[in-house]
């Protein structure tokens, strides 16, 4: 007999399943809401559903990788459907120990797709030196945390764990990196980071946003969107813009930035039980500082008490680039003195006193102006924010790129030559080096990304219009220079690092270009 996860008389789809057979209502749901609703695989992920662009959601169906959620149910009909909990135990068992001990999964959420998609690749016998074709697999797929190299790595590895690795410790250092708690573990690959979407009471009931205020709720997402009357993200062909005006003056150095989105995998999901039980959108991870502003968390307790029963509250895609926290784009015109002027452009209601206090104890000689554009909400909180910026403007001024001293004391170089970065870092006691050197590689090919590529476009009354995960211009496996990391022995107490190695990449990249005077220095802005 079918599994069947509810009795109905409407008309179902059946197929294979990891082996069993299942049963699911045929009402017009995609493959992905099948399996993350009625079916409760949460292994899984969602992370732009309907748009098919990162991957997160991708299955093998009759062996070969599908983006599940733009499969309409019906169309796996009597096919073979299997998720990353119905690989074979060994070969499921050895992709963990592959991505754990190389530091190919951070918080995890890209990385069941990307095993199944790379498990494909392995099962039509394409060699362990074809890296090649490991970048080109990965062009269906976003990761933001691991700057990819990693995950070249771990198609390499043998898959023989480390027995005298400290978990503990490796933990340790990545909640100090994320600067939220973060699992690491063999379980974390295979998709048991403890998201709260995945972690939600089965048949939760499901919130979505109608707009920054109005929530709509249905039995499953589906119902809830259709309920709300979401529609997809695009892809626009609005060229982008610098938003902050360069102060007047003779400047020996000016750089304008534009706006960027965080672009973390995981969109913002959180769940309350009014007989209690809760969890927020941090259970694994901190999206780097983005996610401190989600309102997902008063919205899933706010209608769980109104309703009397279990609400989880989940953002799209299209909710989180709207919403979620930006960082400052700014304009900066600076004297070979170190003097000049750093305006800082500001939407929403937030503090921005902490960004002005530490460019100002970076470099005294420059004037911080706060000034109002039109956009999405900025924050300060996002990684480096203002500081970054500033330690590249000093690096200009003087035409090259010294070792950046983070306010925590952590110091990291590095040096760009068109092919590779090189990084070294010093930031106390490693705790665990394949963690260490992971949050370091995927800081060098976020600033590489936000200085050479990355854009939103934002119109003159501050609505966003790149709404889609691939318009954020996050550079691809394929396109991702070499970057190494030198992690150097210290005994003290262990900090962040990462950051530091962001702000020296950012400047080292921005010094490649002879300090061109606008990021991204691609051709995002022509587009
Ligand atoms: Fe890939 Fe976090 S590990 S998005």
């Amino acid at each position: 007999m079918p599994d069947s996860p509810r009795p109905t008389d409407s008309p179902t789809v059946e197929f294979d399943l990891d082996g069993r057979q299942v049963q699911v209502p045929d009402d017009g749901d995609t493959l992905l809401g099948a399996l993350r609703g009625p079916l409760g695989i949460r292994t899984v992920k969602d992370g732009c559903s309907p748009q098919g662009q990162c991957g997160c959601c991708t299955v093998l169906v009759d062996g070969e990788p599908r983006v599940s959620c733009v499969t309409p149910v019906r169309r796996v009909a009597g096919r073979s459907v299997t998720t990353i909990d119905g690989l074979p135990d060994d070969r499921r068992d050895r992709w963990a120990a592959r991505f754990c001990e190389t530091g190919a999964s951070q918080c995890g959420f890209c990385t069941p797709g990307i095993i199944l998609r790379l498990d494909a690749l392995e099962a039509r016998g394409t060699p362990a030196d074809d890296l090649g074709a490991v970048r080109r697999s990965l062009l269906a797929h976003l990761c933001r945390c691991t700057g990819w190299q990693t995950i070249l790595e771990a198609w390499e590895h043998d898959g023989t764990p480390d027995a005298g690795r400290d978990l503990r410790a490796a933990a340790e250092r990545a909640g100090i990196e994320g600067r939220a708690p973060q699992h690491v573990g063999p379980s974390v690959a295979l998709g048991a980071g403890g998201f709260a979407a995945d972690t939600a009471p089965l048949g939760a009931v499901v919130a979505v946003p109608v707009d920054g205020t109005e929530w709509a709720v249905g039995s499953t997402l589906h119902e809830a969107r259709s309920r709300a009357g979401k529609v997809q993200g695009r892809r626009t062909t609005a060229p982008g813009g610098w938003p902050v005006e360069l102060p007047d003056g003779v400047w020996d150095v000016t750089l304008q930035t534009t706006w960027v989105e965080p672009g973390y995998l995981e969109t913002d999901a959180a769940w309350f039980d009014p007989a209690g039980g809760s969890a927020g959108p941090l259970a694994n991870g901190g999206a780097f500082g983005s996610k401190l502003t989600s309102p997902v968390i008063e919205a899933a307790e706010r209608l769980a008490r109104a309703r009397g029963e279990v609400v989880v509250a989940l953002a799209g895609r299209e909710d989180t680039v709207r919403w979620g926290a930006k960082r400052p784009p700014i304009a900066a015109g600076v004297r070979r003195d170190g003097t000049g002027i750093v305006r800082i452009g500001v939407s929403g209601d937030a503090d921005h006193g902490p960004l002005v206090d530490a460019i100002t104890t970076l470099a005294p000689g420059l004037a911080v102006e706060l000034v109002a554009v039109a956009g999405p909400p900025t924050h300060p909180s996002v990684r480096g924010a203002g500081w970054a910026e500033t330690v590249a403007l000093m690096a200009a001024v003087r035409g090259s790129v010294e070792p950046v001293v983070a306010p925590n004391g952590a110091v990291a170089t590095a040096a760009f030559d068109g092919d590779t970065i090189r990084v070294s870092v010093r930031c106390g006691r490693p705790l665990d080096r394949v963690v260490l050197r992971s949050y370091c590689i995927g800081a060098a090919h976020m600033a590489y990304s936000w200085v050479t590529s990355e854009g939103l476009s934002v119109d003159e009354r501050g609505e966003v219009h790149d709404l889609t995960i691939r318009s954020f211009g996050i550079v691809r496996a394929v396109d991702t220079p070499t970057i190494e990391i030198d992690i150097v022995d210290d005994d003290g107490a262990p900090v962040n690092g990462s950051d530091a190695v962001f702000a020296a990449v950012a400047a080292a990249v921005w010094a490649h270009a002879d300090f061109a005077p606008r990021w991204p220095l691609g051709a995002m802005m022509q587009r």
